[in-house]
Formats: C-alpha cells, structure tokens, sequence
C-alpha cells in the first residue's frame, strides 16, 4: 500500500464514523449503492432502520453485486456492517462470492428461488430480523422468494423489495434467448417476466398491490372467509419508486361493525335482518388477496 493509499483509506475510516448514523453520507462510501438516479433507497431505509440501528439483528441482503465476476460486489453488505454495528450480516448470491466474508458478514451460494437452499441457510443462522431483496431480476423468483422467507422472518421484522420495475419490462423474445447462456447478468435481463399490462396479475408489484387487501382482510363482507398466513402476519406495507418495504406482526386489530367477515349480530338486529344475503350482499367471485400468492408454495399455514 502507497502513501496515497495509507492516506485514502485513513480519510475513509474517519468518514466512515462520521457517517455513520447517516445511510446516504454513508452509501457514497460504498459506490452510491443503494444511492443513484433510480436508487433513491438510502432516504427511505434511514427512516424505517434508524430505531433499529444499534440492535443485534441478523440481517440478510439477496443479491451481493458483481454478478458472474466472483470477486466483485460486496458494497451494500459492508454498508450494512457499518451502519449496524452490533449486528450480523448475510448475503446470498447465484455466484460463489465466499472470498468477500469478513467480521460479522457471511455469504452463502445459491439461488433465491430454491426453497431447500433458503430454509436450509435460516435453520443455520435462525430467524432475520431483516431481509432485503436485490438479486435476481425475473419476476418468478422474487415472488417465490417473498413466499419461502417472510414466514421466516422474525416477528416484526422488515422485508426490503428493491427494484419493482421489473414487474414493468416484459422478457426478451426468442430471438435473445441464446443471450441468458452467456451470463447471469444477462440471463435475469432477457427473462425478466414483466408486463406491460399494469392488471398482470403475476409480476412482484401484483403481489403487493394484492397483498394491500390482505391487511383489510377483517373488514371483507365474505362469511367463511379464512384468511391465509400473508393475511395474518403483514402489517403494514410502505410502496416507493422502485422499492416495497413490509412489515411482519399480529394482523388482528379488528373492525368496527365487522365479525368472522359477517356484520355483528348487533348490527344486523338493528337493519332486522339475519344474513348479508337478506340485505342483498353476496361476495363476489375474485382473486382474493394472497390467496393467488399462496398457490406458489404450500404448507406455509404451519411455519
Ligand atoms: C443488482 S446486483 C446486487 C447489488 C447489491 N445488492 C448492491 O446493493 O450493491 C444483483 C446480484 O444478484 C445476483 N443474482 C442474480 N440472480 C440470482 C438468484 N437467482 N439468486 C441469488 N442471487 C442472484 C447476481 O449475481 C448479482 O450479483
């Protein structure tokens, strides 16, 4: 190491504590990751991690950067060390990235996607308190994952989805195809799975625009109604440019004139009725909340 490198690095560590309770300050250290034109993260995540900065977490990045480059990426992970000393950091990538791991950051290889391979990593390391999504780029494989991990996430923990314009942006036709054999960067940018129709009902933004009901679930007017894990355990969901942050918990505050998705018997006295189908109500027939969710995984009920 050089004078000039001695000097840099000192200027960096002393930046680094300055910053250090402040996530855009301290992205510029780390490449502007979460940071630039179309990453406008860092704002949104100051407010919904400050409380929790100086807590022992475990907390889990998808996507460590660098793509196929083994030695490349890292950045956010090393932020996160930063930001949140007293907790432990992970990272998962496609790509063998083993050689970034350093104090308090362990990565593991494998695909978002592979449901063996993720709860076989949170039987390892125990429940995250935070999970943020920022791998794979095919709309398939964040929907999957959202469906294997947020049942593992810890009680009020916080699930990050970043870059939900994928959801926009279709796959590339036959004629590219050949082009995903090439590299992992170009594989999830030729099968991305989007669409250009704002009612697909497949794409992650779909997911959470369903999920959004879910939070309403106690309010449906549809008796019988069973509400699924997703229903029960989301609590608040936050919608930004290009980035969903929700929030597990105990989904059961209740309604006001709302019971086992009927009306209370008490309201129906009063209208003199004894059913919503005397009133003229019948639920309809639709792709209710999380329930299209659910039919990617199963078992999820028993978590
Ligand atoms: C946008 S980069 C992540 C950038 C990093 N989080 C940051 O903020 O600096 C996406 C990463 O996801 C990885 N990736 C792509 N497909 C994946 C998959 N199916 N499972 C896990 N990681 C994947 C890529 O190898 C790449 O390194």
């Amino acid at each position: 190491m050089n004078l000039v490198q001695l000097l840099n690095n000192l200027v960096n560590n002393f930046k680094e504590v300055i910053y250090r309770k402040d996530l855009i300050k301290l992205s510029s250290l780390y490449n502007d990751v979460k940071w630039s034109d179309n990453h406008r993260f860092a704002q949104h995540y100051q407010k919904h991690f400050a409380p929790l900065r100086l807590k022992k977490l475990k907390i889990l990045e998808i996507g460590i950067g660098g793509y196929d480059d083994p030695k490349a990426g890292g950045d956010s992970l090393r932020m996160w060390r930063s930001y949140f000393p007293n907790s432990m950091i992970y990272g998962i990538d496609i790509v063998d990235k083993k050689s970034l791991e350093s104090n308090s950051i362990q990565i593991f290889q494998g695909s978002q996607e592979d449901k063996n391979f993720l709860e076989k990593i949170i039987a390892e390391t125990g429940k995250m308190d935070i999970i943020i999504v920022d791998g794979s780029s095919v709309n398939e494989h964040r929907v999957k994952t959202f469906n294997i991990l947020f049942p593992l996430l810890n009680d009020a923990g916080i699930y990050a989805e970043e870059n939900t314009h994928i959801s926009y942006w279709p796959s590339l036709g036959e004629k590219w195809s050949s082009l995903s054999e090439k590299s992992v960067f170009l594989s999830n940018h030729v099968n991305v799975g989007g669409s250009i129709d704002l009612n697909a009902s497949h794409t992650i933004m779909a997911m959470y625009k369903r999920l959004t009901d879910g939070l309403n679930y106690q309010e449906f007017l549809n008796p019988g109604y069973s509400p699924s894990y997703l229903d029960k355990h989301i609590v608040a969901i936050h919608f930004y440019h290009n980035l969903v942050i929700t929030y597990k918990g105990n989904n059961n505050e209740g309604s006001n004139i709302i019971e086992n998705n009927t009306l209370q018997p008490s309201v129906l006295e009063i209208l003199g009725v004894s059913s919503l189908e005397e009133l003229g109500i019948k639920f309809p027939e639709v792709d209710l909340p999380s329930r299209q969710v659910m039919d990617l995984t199963t078992n999820i009920e028993n978590k």
